[in-house]
């Protein structure tokens, strides 16, 4: 594909996160219920986390489901947790084969016993890859994760491990879900919201974001691709001048 020699392999992002949004405006578009989109869009999971690993992307993080989907329909989100259990025993083995580490970001607590068991059994199965992370945010809200965060280190200074004075970034992204993970260089959001939803807000901090109309089920590699292309035109400056970065 032409496209592809375009992308420099030298700069590609080492943490890429996606916003995987509008299976159901695509289900509804073809006279269907909104679970046909939910299955479409894990097909294009599947290329999605391919693609990275070939390309050589180090961390793929994916928000697959929000602290508030919890709030939709009873019917849905046991369809979203049928279909997260199915993917995780079909999937299995492209992981393997592609030499990528599952890791999970979230309220794993909150997830049925059916879904945290298969998840545990994966992550462990794939522990010692090592191409790329795939990270799921599964249950996963950002305002929840630094909530998390707080009571943590309030207990550890309570107890005398740390001091508030030592509290700084690097003690915060150690209490993060994401805490083994780099920031976020590149945030895709598909179906033209232009929103984060709760998604890593303080991870996100200084991410190039990328918005498409792309409905999540019709994500390819070319969309991908485009994606970090435009990621690679921009200059990230990191509060300098342009001729600082120069
Ligand atoms: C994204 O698609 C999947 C999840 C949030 C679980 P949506 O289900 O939000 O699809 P739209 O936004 O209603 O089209
Ligand atoms: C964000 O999508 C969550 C996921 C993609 C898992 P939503 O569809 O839930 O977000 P809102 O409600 O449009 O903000
Ligand atoms: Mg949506």
């Amino acid at each position: 594909m032409d496209i592809l020699n375009t992308i420099n392999k030298d700069n590609l992002p080492k943490h890429l996160a996606i916003i995987m949004d509008g299976n159901g405006r695509w289900a509804k578009q073809k006279g269907m219920l909104r679970a046909f989109g939910h299955e479409n869009g894990t097909k294009a999971v599947r290329t999605t986390v391919e693609t990275c690993a070939k390309l050589g992307i180090e961390n793929l993080t994916l928000y697959a489901f929000s602290t508030e989907n919890w709030n939709r329909p009873k019917l849905e989100v046991d369809t979203l947790m049928k279909l997260l259990i199915n993917s995780l025993k079909n999937e299995l083995k492209t992981l393997t084969e592609n030499n990528i580490k599952l890791n999970i970001i979230g309220n794993f607590e909150k997830l049925p016993a059916s879904a945290q068991k298969e998840l545990s059994q994966v992550i462990s199965k794939t522990k010692d890859n090592n191409r790329m992370t795939l990270t799921l945010a599964l249950s996963y809200g950002s305002r929840e994760e630094i909530i998390s965060a707080v009571k943590s280190i309030s207990t550890k200074v309570k107890n005398n491990i740390i001091s508030t004075d030592a509290i700084d970034e690097s003690i915060i992204n150690q209490h993060l879900y994401t805490q083994n993970l780099p920031d976020v260089d590149l945030l895709i959001r598909t179906s033209g919201e232009h929103r984060i939803s709760n998604f890593l807000l303080w991870q996100i901090a200084y991410a190039e974001l990328y918005f498409t109309e792309v409905l999540w089920p019709d994500f390819r590699e070319k969309d991908l691709y485009e994606a970090i292309i435009s990621y690679q035109k921009r200059e990230r400056r990191f509060g300098k001048t342009s001729e600082q970065i120069k």
